[in-house]
């Protein structure tokens, strides 16, 4: 039977649950895919982890650099997460000639290209099924099932924190303080909430995506970003109304040789299949030109979502799979990186408006002015305060001549405060 010397760095929520994993499992691994996989040594910088895994003496070191030089490891699990010493931590193992498999969404979506020309150059692999989506295998299914296929287009919930928040308010009606302090309570935001709620480790995920579908590096700064902190209890409830939900989208579309990726809220008619996924479950909507829309869904992140991930790289290493080409094209596929000013899209605008008889006309007078079609309108509350809410969806637009608009907008007397804009996907 074929042997596969694996060492783990980073015994923390993911460590801890493939090295259960990989002792609790390994006969099913062993029937299942006639390859044995052998924990050799595990690290951590906390001993503590090690012991409370029951992993002790020689199996167990607090120092990375004893796994890179182990002689008898073939593949390196790096799991510790951040920038540095991750990207020395995988390099070096690279250059010792190991494969590597990572879940270190923040370091490919800077880095990915060198650590791949690294990996490529040693010919080694770096592997990363749970960087994404966790236990959703998404780029097995791109790199395999679906290869034969030109894909256009991706829609993700792929941050479970921020549909948990959303989908609290939408179900529960709790404000975003609320549902946040809710989610706390229950894991599901912890230390880096920021990066959830603010679109940041969607953002990541959907570089990491991007890179793999069309070979093209997206700087995470060039991602049109937009966290979901801004969005008020009244607009999921004013979306409900219109029948639609407002869902934290990752959105990867082609248009010919131009590229759009963007991570924001988005309204989405309630009968869409992605506004169904509540909760943490993350799901991801593919358009390829043979197959047609794709679904998958599933759990996002966790102990065992991404331990499922890592153990099914750490296979494929072991069956000794062809490398072949880590990214679904060998070229780019895509040329620019749009700016956020030359999006189209439909918009749910929200205006504090003063409770006055001329007060719309004026509104929709200036976005008039920069070809802004109104579609629907619906003014709430009324006189229960000096300024009430009008909502209004528009027709398509672009978004630099929106923006212009709502600067106007914004600065007439009839209006407080900064409207709000969330953007809508009529797939
Ligand atoms: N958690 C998830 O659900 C999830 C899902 C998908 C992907 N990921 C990714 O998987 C990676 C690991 O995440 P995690 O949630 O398992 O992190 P975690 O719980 O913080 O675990 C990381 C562990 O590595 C240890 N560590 C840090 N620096 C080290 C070093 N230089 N040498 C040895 N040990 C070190 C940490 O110890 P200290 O605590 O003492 O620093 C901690 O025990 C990250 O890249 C993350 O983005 C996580």
């Amino acid at each position: 039977m074929k042997k596969l010397h694996i060492g783990i760095i980073g015994l923390g929520t993911v460590g801890s649950g493939v090295v259960k994993a990989l002792r609790r499992r390994r006969h099913l691994i062993r029937e299942r895919s006639g390859v044995d996989l052998q924990l050799v040594l595990a690290c951590d910088a906390r001993r503590g982890q090690g012991a409370r895994l029951g992993i002790t003496g020689s199996s167990f070191t607090t120092r990375a650099k004893d796994v890179i030089e182990d002689e008898k490891i073939e593949v390196v699990v790096e799991l510790i997460g951040g920038m540095r010493p991750a990207k020395d931590i995988i390099i070096q193992a690279l250059n010792k000639g190991k494969h590597v498999v990572t879940a270190n969404k923040a370091l490919l979506a800077q880095d990915m290209p060198e650590l791949l020309s690294v990996a490529r150059r040693r010919h080694r692999q770096l592997k990363f099924e749970g960087s994404v989506c966790g236990g959703i295998p998404i780029i097995k299914a791109l790199r395999e099932g679906l290869l034969v296929n030109r894909i256009e287009s991706l829609y993700g919930i792929i941050n479970g924190t921020s549909n948990y928040l959303l989908s609290k308010m939408s179900q529960e009606s709790l404000s975003f303080a609320e549902a946040l302090a809710r989610a706390k309570k229950k894991g599901y935001a912890e230390r880096h909430a920021r990066f959830d709620i603010e679109g940041i480790d969607a953002a990541h995920k959907l570089v990491v995506l991007s890179y793999l579908l069309f070979a093209k590096h997206v700087p995470f700064e060039s991602v049109v970003r937009e966290g979901i902190s801004g969005i008020k209890e009244m607009d999921v409830r004013y979306a409900r109304d219109m029948g639609c939900v407002i869902k934290p989208l990752a959105i990867a579309k082609k248009f010919g040789k131009d590229l759009e990726v963007r991570v924001h809220p988005t309204l989405l008619p309630e009968d869409h299949m992605l506004a169904a996924v509540n909760g943490v479950f993350n799901a991801v909507l593919l358009r390829g030109d043979m197959v047609g829309d794709m679904l998958f869904y599933g759990r996002g992140a966790g102990t065992f979502p991404t331990t499922s991930a890592v153990v099914s790289d750490l296979v494929d290493l072991a069956r000794g799979e062809l490398p072949g080409q880590p990214l679904l094209a060998a070229r780019p596929s895509v040329r620019r990186i749009r700016k956020t000013d030359e999006i189209r899209s439909r918009y749910y605008l929200r205006f504090m408006a003063i409770d006055k008889p001329g007060v719309f006309a004026k509104i929709s007078g200036v976005l008039g002015r920069y070809h802004i079609g109104i579609a629907q309108v619906n003014q709430k509350e009324r006189k229960r305060a000096k300024f009430v809410p009008v909502v209004m969806i528009t027709h398509d637009a672009q978004e630099k001549d929106l923006r212009r608009a709502l600067e106007a907008i914004d600065r007439l007397a009839i209006i407080k405060g900064k409207t709000v804009k969330i953007r809508m996907e009529d797939f």
